[in-house]
């Protein structure tokens, strides 16, 4: 973080009676899961999103696909929550009609306390049957010990669902697939009713999941940034917290509450 945390974003966090907390990758990157776009580090600088993450790459190759997630969801199982995570669950607790959006697959929200996230691209840990959408997956998971080495090129065959012995896909929306509706719904409508939102670790580029700040926005809420790069939501960000989130905002937090509790 540039300089000393503006005293004014502490201010309006103390002072919000709703607020959207709208998370992507960069919130679990100090808990060791990569990115998406940053240079060298990010998934799609390493991997071809084509071949991994639509439905045609799934239908073309499952193992590959089903192996690479699983790789991806042995990871994330491994991480833990940082303080960036915790911070956020503090804000649910301190304000209670705060909200918790986020784009990114992984549990780690939930593991640091906070309840009822929204989850606009799905979850790694919420595997469903190709048929039917509506019809919960039943299967065997991958046993521990296979799981534990996945690595980038593993393949492993997915499961079969044990209903009607489709294949079971990841729970995590693809490219060119739509937004589960009932998240999309009940993000946009907490975007448009909170007075503040707090934009964390996402390059906001990818839609329609990066207008939430844009609607909030427009509907008259400060929006505030928590990232160490810039990204198109500078313009639209009332206060641009150029810094990583493990460490901006716990430090905001602290400020916020010390802050109304002086009053
Ligand atoms: P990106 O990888 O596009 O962006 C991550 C952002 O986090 C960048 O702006 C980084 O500058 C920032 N960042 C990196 N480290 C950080 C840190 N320690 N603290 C705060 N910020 C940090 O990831 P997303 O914006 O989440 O879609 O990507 C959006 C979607 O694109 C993902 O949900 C995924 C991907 O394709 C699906 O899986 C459907």
């Amino acid at each position: 973080m540039d300089g000393v945390l503006p005293r004014r974003a502490a201010q309006l966090l103390g002072d919000a009676r709703r607020v959207v907390i709208f998370t992507g990758a960069g919130i679990s990157a100090e808990s060791g899961v990569p990115t998406f776009r940053d240079d060298l580090t990010g998934l799609w600088a390493r991997f071809d999103a084509q071949r991994l993450a639509t439905a045609e790459a799934f239908h073309a190759d499952p193992d590959l696909v089903w192996g690479w997630y699983e790789w991806r969801r042995t990871r994330v199982s491994r991480a833990e929550p940082n303080p960036g995570h915790l911070a956020i669950a503090t804000i649910q607790t301190r304000v209670p009609g705060s909200t918790v959006v986020t784009q990114n697959v992984d549990d780690l929200h939930e593991r640091a306390g906070t309840r009822a996230a929204i989850h606009l691209h799905g979850s790694l840990f919420a595997p469903r049957c190709i048929a039917a959408a509506a019809h919960p997956a039943t299967f065997e998971d991958t046993p521990d010990g296979e799981a534990a080495q996945p690595h980038e090129g593993r393949r492993i065959p997915p499961p079969r669902c044990a209903s009607c012995s489709a294949l079971i896909r990841p729970g995590v929306v693809w490219f060119g697939e739509a937004l589960p509706e009932a998240a999309l719904t009940a993000a946009v409508e907490a975007a448009a009713a909170c007075d503040l939102l707090l934009t964390v670790g996402t390059s906001a580029v990818v839609y329609p999941a990066a207008e939430i700040p844009r609607i909030a926005a427009r509907s008259g809420a400060t929006v505030i940034q928590i990232n160490p790069q810039p990204t198109p939501l500078d313009q639209v960000s009332a206060i641009n917290l150029r810094g990583n989130a493990a460490q901006v905002l716990p430090a905001l937090v602290a400020d916020a509450w010390e802050q109304t509790d002086e009053r």
